[in-house]
């Protein structure tokens, strides 16, 4: 039996090779006759499946199909057109087949055909045929793709640009792209370096206000110019209100500009209420809008005495709504001090101060300590205001009694006839220390400003005992004598200091009144053991001195 096959396939073979179209069952009538006699139709073989149609890219795997149901005995033959692949038979002894095709692209798994890599040339019909008679086959066709380089297209899906969501909501963000090879896609958000996402799909879980923006996807497949669209994604979110300047100042009859900045999406209303809750009378004050920067802004043209105050600037939408304070006043500015920080005397310095103030200053309240009083010892005082043809007022104070080489702390508030300015800073300075060549290293930097803290005590001054060659000023023999030179034993002492020492041992020098500063307010001021020291090196050395000259 499976010898009469081998035979047909061998004869059909021939045939085929041969050029003859047609089945290889249907040479020989006798043949037919004996399938036939053999097989009842009940158990001829069956094929389960229709023909089908294959589009597949150059250079791809191809599995053909051809599943059998009963081969039995038969002969099963895959061909392309009348070129004969390969046959398989079945007798029970397991499958015997025969590999006609000498492509070794051409395989087998079970009935199925494998083209493993497909070629121009492959298009063609392939047929699995069956040895019944009349013969029982199915027929596919094969169609090659080559790829033709497309270049890319993008869309926003349903060609939608602008997407509006709420806040906390999902955005779903698509593009709809075409290009062969397919395009990569990449998402990236305007003002965002860092690209988002890759994909067609981007989708923003729980969106915020900063969401909002304009997110483009570039569609790139390497045939021409990448392409872009943009989905500008509105995210619904109540108002975000932020003064430009919480505090506006002016002055009776002059102008004055009140702004804030808001941020929501959908568009807001935004108006101008005064403290009270009224609104701001709209005859009078202008209101503007500029796009650029959301800023809002309510003009006076000659502010009145009665518009100084606080307002709010108030937005909202249907998301919700917010506001922002904003007080114009007629007080001064904070005060700025020009005077420079390291004075040229050593017991006076001369303090220089401007201030802004649209109205005459009525007074300016000075307080001072020096740098070892705590933050409770201010010494407070007033001077008289100032008036000035414009705003801008100039004024200066002389402080005298003060010690050689120490540091002074000062706060200027100005007053007006609407209040009085805020302290924005502490200034400090330095008298001139007669001895010390080294000025305190904090001192050093120019513009240094001390917050207006508690942390002075950090701020000590580190003078140097150095001794000059020839003899410094002498100190007024009085502040020298009201102290009593108390040298620990732990100081590290100089040659000179010793010497001094050596003089005054056993000699008490007699407690003296106090040294007063200040021109209004007395206060009195002790050395530091530093000082102390280089006043008695300055009077050792006066004394060495004045012995070697009489
Ligand atoms: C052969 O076909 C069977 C089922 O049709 C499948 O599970 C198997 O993975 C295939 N083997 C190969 C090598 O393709
Ligand atoms: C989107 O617009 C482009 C041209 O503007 C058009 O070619 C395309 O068909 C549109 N797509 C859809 C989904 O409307
Ligand atoms: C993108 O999202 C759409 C639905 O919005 C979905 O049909 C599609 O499969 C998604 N594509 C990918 C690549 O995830
Ligand atoms: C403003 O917001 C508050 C809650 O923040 C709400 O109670 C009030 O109704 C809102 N007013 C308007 C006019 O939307
Ligand atoms: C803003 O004004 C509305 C009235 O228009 C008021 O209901 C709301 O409370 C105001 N919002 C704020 C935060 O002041
Ligand atoms: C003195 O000035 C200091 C610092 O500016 C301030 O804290 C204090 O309240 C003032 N004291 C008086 C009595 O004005
Ligand atoms: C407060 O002082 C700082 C410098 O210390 C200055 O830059 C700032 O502008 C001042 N503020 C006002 C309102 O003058
Ligand atoms: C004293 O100063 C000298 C140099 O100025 C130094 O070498 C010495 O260690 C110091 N002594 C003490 C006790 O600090
Ligand atoms: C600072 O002033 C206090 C008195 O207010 C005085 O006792 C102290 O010695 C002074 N310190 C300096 C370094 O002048």
């Amino acid at each position: 039996m499976w010898m009469l096959s081998l035979c047909l396939v061998w004869i059909y073979g021939m045939r085929s090779s041969l050029g003859q179209v047609g089945s290889p069952w249907h040479t020989g009538a006798e043949n037919d006759y004996y399938y036939e006699q053999l097989h009842p139709d009940d158990d001829l073989p069956v094929i389960t499946t229709d023909e089908q149609q294959f589009a597949i890219n150059l250079g791809e795997l191809l599995v053909i199909p051809c599943p059998v149901h009963n081969l039995g005995d038969f002969t099963l033959v895959w061909r392309r057109g009348n070129q004969i692949l390969w046959v398989l038979q079945d007798r029970g002894e397991g499958p015997f087949i025969q590999a006609v095709s000498r492509d070794p692209r051409i395989n087998r798994n079970g009935t199925s055909l494998i083209i493993n890599g497909v070629l121009p040339d492959d298009e063609s019909i392939y047929t699995c045929e069956i040895s019944t008679s009349p013969p029982r086959s199915v027929s596919h066709t094969l169609k090659v793709k080559v790829i033709v380089a497309v270049p890319p297209t993008v869309y926003p899906a349903n060609n939608r640009t602008t997407m509006m969501i709420k806040m906390g909501g999902t955005a779903y963000l698509r593009c709809v792209v075409t290009g062969n090879p397919m395009p990569k896609v990449t998402w990236t958000k305007e003002g965002l370096a860092q690209p988002l996402g890759e994909g067609v799909n981007l989708t923003l879980t729980n969106a915020r206000a900063e969401d909002n923006g304009i997110y483009t996807c570039t569609a790139d497949n390497g045939a021409g110019d990448p392409v872009h669209a943009s989905i500008n994604l509105q995210v619904m979110h109540p108002p975000e209100v932020m003064a430009d300047k919480i505090e506006v100042y002016s002055g009776v009859s002059y102008d004055a500009t009140l702004a804030c900045f808001v941020n929501a999406t959908p568009r807001p209303q935004v108006k101008w209420y005064r403290e009270n809750g009224s609104p701001v009378d709209p005859l009078r004050l202008k209101v503007a809008y500029d796009t650029r920067n959301k800023k809002h802004s309510l003009q006076f043209d000659r502010v009145q005495k009665g518009d100084f105050g606080y307002y709010t600037c108030n937005a909202s939408n249907f998301m919700g709504n917010s506001s922002a304070l904003v007080r114009l006043t007629g007080r001064p500015k904070p005060v700025r001090f020009s005077s420079p920080k390291l004075g040229d005397k050593d017991t006076r310095y001369t303090l220089v101060w401007e201030v802004e103030s649209y109205s005459p200053v009525l007074a300016y309240n000075i307080a001072y300590r020096n740098e070892t009083d705590s933050n409770e010892k201010w010494v407070n005082f007033t001077v008289p205001g100032t008036t000035s043809s414009s705003m801008y007022h100039s004024k200066e104070h002389t402080f005298t009694e003060l010690e050689p080489g120490a540091s002074y702390y000062v706060q200027i508030s100005a007053r007006n006839e609407f209040g009085s300015s805020d302290i924005n800073e502490t200034f400090a300075f330095t008298t001139v220390d007669p001895v010390g060549t080294d000025p305190p290293d904090d001192l050093l930097h120019e513009e240094e400003v001390i917050p207006n803290t508690d942390q002075y005590q950090d701020v000590v001054s580190e003078v140097g005992g150095v001794i000059e060659s020839q003899a410094p000023p002498l100190p007024e023999v009085d502040i020298v004598t009201a102290q009593s030179p108390v040298i620990s034993p732990t100081d590290n002492l100089t040659e000179m200091e010793e010497i001094f020492q050596e003089i005054f041992k056993g000699n008490e020098i007699p407690p003296a009144e106090k040294a007063s500063v200040s021109d209004s307010t007395s206060e009195t001021f002790s050395l530091t053991p530093r000082e102390k020291r280089a006043q008695m090196v300055a009077l050792v050395t006066a004394i060495s001195l004045s012995s070697f000259f009489f």
